[in-house]
C-alpha cells in the first residue's frame, strides 16, 4: 500500500518535473530531477517484493543511482540485475533489461537466468564431466545430457551476502567443496559499480582451496528498445571477432574455431541482429538462431569488443572485457508463455539478447581451448563493463 502511494507521489512529481524541465540534457542535469524519474520507475518494482528468506538468508533489492539519474537495481538472490535505467536520445530513462517484479518469480522452474551471476561454470560442460587435478568429476546435469550455467546449484539460485556503498554493491558467496559436483571451497566476490558515465562495471574474483574450474559471467537480457518491446531483430550489433565456435545440436562445441567471414556470424561491421538470422545455415539451425561463442580478437580491454544500438531509442551499449569469448544468444528460447515480466509484460521469442563475456564453452573437455583451471593460491579475476551512450 505504502509503496503504491509513494509511486503515485513520485510519478506525479515526475509529471510536474516533466512539464517544467524533464526535457533537460540527455544524460541528465545532475540536479536531482532525473534521479526522481529513476526512482519513480524503480518504485514500480516495489523493493518489498524482493524481501524474503531463501536458503536461510535474507534477500533484498539494492538500487545504485548515479549523478545523472541512471540506475541499476540488483537483488542478492543470484546477484541478479533486475532493472537498468539509462537515458534514451530524448533524455528519458528506459529500462533495458528483462526481469521480474518479485524474487519469487526468479525462483520458478524454467526461469531463463534473467540478469544472474553465472557460476561456477558459465555455459555448457558436455555431460557435466570434467577432469581436474588428476580426478574426474560429475557436475549436475540440467540441460539434456549436459550441464548449463553451473547446474542445479548454480549461483543464479544462491543468496549472496551484500554490502552497498554508494554506487557500488559488493556481493560475496562461499560455495562449499563439492557443491553442484565441483571440487574445492570456492569464495566468490562480485562487485557491481554504476559509474557517472552510465557504465555498469562488474568485477569478479574467486579463490579455491582445491584445484577446480571457474568461468563466471552475467546473464543480463538486453533490449535496447526497452524491456518488454517485442523484438531485438532491429537492434544492431557489432562484435570484434573474426571467428566463432560451431556447436552440435546440443550446443556443445565441435572443438573447432570457424572464421566468420562469408557466414551469418560476421558481425565485424554493425548489422541488424535480424539481418541474417533467417538464413539457411547449419549453425543457425543448431542454435535455433544465434547461440554461439565468438572468439574475440586480441584486445587489452580499452576498446569495446561489442557495440549494440537501438534505432528506436538511440541507446547504444558498448561491452568491454578481456575474456577470450563472448556468448551471443538471441533469446531463442524465450516463449512469452513463461512468467510475466516487469509491468506484466510477456517476453516473447527474440525479445532480448545476451552478450555473456566468458571463457569458451566446455573448455575443460577441449584441450585446444584456453584453460579455466584455478589452483589454490591463485586468484581468478576478471571484469566486464556495459556502457550506455545515447547519441
Ligand atoms: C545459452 C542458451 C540458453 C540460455 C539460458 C544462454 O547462455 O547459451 O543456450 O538457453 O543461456 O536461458
Amino acid at each position: 500500500m505504502r509503496a503504491k502511494n509513494n509511486t503515485l507521489v513520485l510519478l506525479s512529481g515526475c509529471a510536474l518535473v516533466l512539464l517544467a524541465a524533464c526535457k533537460g540534457p540527455a544524460t541528465g542535469t545532475g540536479d536531482g530531477k532525473d534521479t526522481l524519474a529513476a526512482k519513480a520507475v524503480t518504485e514500480n518494482l516495489n523493493p518489498k517484493n524482493f524481501e524474503a528468506v531463501i536458503n536461510g538468508k535474507n534477500t533484498k533489492l539494492y538500487t545504485l543511482t548515479n549523478k545523472s539519474g541512471a540506475s541499476v537495481s540488483i537483488t542478492n538472490y543470484g546477484g541478479r540485475v533486475v532493472s537498468l535505467m539509462v537515458p534514451d536520445k530524448a533524455g528519458k530513462l528506459v529500462d533495458v533489461v528483462l526481469g521480474y517484479n518479485s524474487v519469487q518469480t526468479y525462483q520458478k522452474k524454467g526461469e531463463p537466468y534473467f540478469g544472474a551471476i553465472i557460476g561456477r561454470y558459465g555455459n555448457r560442460i558436455a555431460k557435466g564431466k570434467f577432469t581436474v587435478g588428476g580426478k574426474t568429476y560429475q557436475a549436475d546435469v540440467n540441460d539434456g545430457f549436459n550441464t548449463l550455467h553451473g547446474g542445479r546449484k548454480g549461483f543464479f539460485g544462491q543468496v549472496f551476502d551484500a554490502e552497498q556503498s554508494g554506487q557500488t554493491l559488493n556481493l560475496t558467496y562461499t560455495s562449499p567443496d563439492g557443491e553442484g559436483g565441483y571440487p574445492g571451497k570456492l569464495t566468490v566476490k562480485v562487485t557491481y559499480t554504476l559509474t557517472d558515465d552510465n557504465a555498469l562495471k562488474i568485477d569478479y574474483t574467486a579463490n579455491t582451496d582445491k584445484e577446480t574450474i571457474v568461468n563466471l559471467t552475467n546473464h543480463a537480457y538486453f533490449n535496447l528498445n526497452g524491456a518488454g518491446d517485442s523484438t531485438i531483430l532491429n537492434n544492431t550489433l557489432k562484435i570484434t571477432a573474426d571467428g566463432f565456435i560451431p556447436v552440435d545440436t546440443t550446443l556443445i562445441p565441435t572443438g573447432k574455431i570457424q572464421p566468420v567471414k562469408g557466414t551469418p556470424f560476421d558481425f565485424t561491421t554493425a548489422k541488424a541482429i535480424g539481418k541474417d538470422i533467417g538464413t539457411t545455415d547449419e549453425q543457425l539451425k543448431n542454435g535455433k538462431g544465434y547461440d554461439h561463442n565468438f572468439v574475440l580478437n586480441k584486445n587489452d580491454g580499452s576498446n569495446p569488443i561489442a557495440i549494440a544500438n537501438s534505432p528506436v531509442t538511440g541507446i547504444t551499449m558498448e561491452v568491454y572485457t578481456v575474456e577470450p569469448g563472448l556468448q551471443f544468444y538471441s533469446g531463442n528460447f524465450l516463449t512469452g508463455a513463461t512468467h510475466d515480466g516487469k509491468g506484466g509484460k510477456a517476453y516473447v521469442l527474440r525479445s532480448a539478447f545476451c552478450l555473456e563475456t566468458q571463457y569458451f564453452p566446455d573448455s575443460p573437455n577441449q584441450p585446444a581451448f584456453p584453460s579455466t583451471v584455478l589452483k589454490p593460491g591463485q586468484t581468478y579475476h576478471t571484469s566486464s563493463t556495459y556502457k550506455f551512450l545515447n547519441k
